[in-house]
């Protein structure tokens, strides 16, 4: 077992190094298409949960900037807002919207896809960005691990939910679950909800990384 996880783990190592650091991105970047990254999403309707900071963040702000109409998911209203400022001041783009929902919470998620169905668009892009890494086993009040809650089963919900209006929009729709190189370090596992072992952030994180490009 400890020479397996040792191996995974340089392998990791090697593989992140050549293929997710800086100087990875600079050399993948050479071959990205000019016209590819000045696309224009007039028209687009673009969702992106965990939008008020990091890669969410970054994302919505390059959706609005290319004049999509763009809907941030966030968890805390405040910083929701704050985010949205933020975004309605750099790119100039008012058809940007904060919905308020927790991603862990299923009864959250199915209340905020009721609601978001209600206005009857397509919806040409849905950026499933909103994760974590939660260091201790916390359950959630419906009952689930933290983890696997947000990166998994409510991330899949959402997905499941919001495929009607996905189709509205097709063959242009697009899902993009934001997953990790992480998930090369943890194979798949039948204990989703991690009640087996001595619980182990980093490694329910990749186990859940996994499953989402399972
Ligand atoms: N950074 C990396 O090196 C890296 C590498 C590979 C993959 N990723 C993946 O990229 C995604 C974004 O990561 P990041 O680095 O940008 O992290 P980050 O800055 O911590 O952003 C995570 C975002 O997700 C939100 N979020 C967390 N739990 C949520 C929930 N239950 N409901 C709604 N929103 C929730 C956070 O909201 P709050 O502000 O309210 O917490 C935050 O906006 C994650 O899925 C992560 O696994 C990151």
């Amino acid at each position: 077992m400890f020479i397996i996880k040792t191996l995974r783990a340089s392998v990791f190592g090697l593989y992140g190094y050549m293929n997710f650091s800086k100087s990875a991105f600079s050399e993948h970047a050479k071959n990205f298409k000019p016209e590819d990254m000045q696309v224009q999403m007039e028209g687009k309707n673009c969702i992106v949960t965990g939008a008020n900071s990091g890669i969410g963040f970054a994302t919505a702000e390059g959706l609005a900037s290319r004049g999509a109409t763009v809907y941030m998911v966030c968890r805390n209203k405040e910083r929701g807002e704050a985010a949205l400022t933020k975004i309605h001041s750099n790119t100039g783009n008012k058809n940007v919207y904060l919905e308020v929902c927790d991603i862990s919470s299923v009864n959250d998620v199915k209340s905020f896809t009721s609601r978001f169905c209600s206005k009857d668009v397509p919806v040409h892009v849905l950026v499933n960005n909103a994760g974590l890494l939660e260091a201790n086993r916390v359950i959630t009040p419906e009952g689930y691990e933290l983890s696997f809650a947000t990166n998994v089963l409510g991330t899949y919900t959402l997905t499941e939910l919001m495929l009607p209006l996905l189709e509205k929009a097709a063959s242009d729709a697009r899902v993009i679950t934001v997953s990790s190189g992480g998930m090369y370090t943890s194979p798949l596992t039948t204990d989703l909800q991690f009640s087996g072992d001595t619980f182990d952030g980093v490694v329910q994180y990749a186990r859940n990384k996994r499953i989402q490009v399972k």
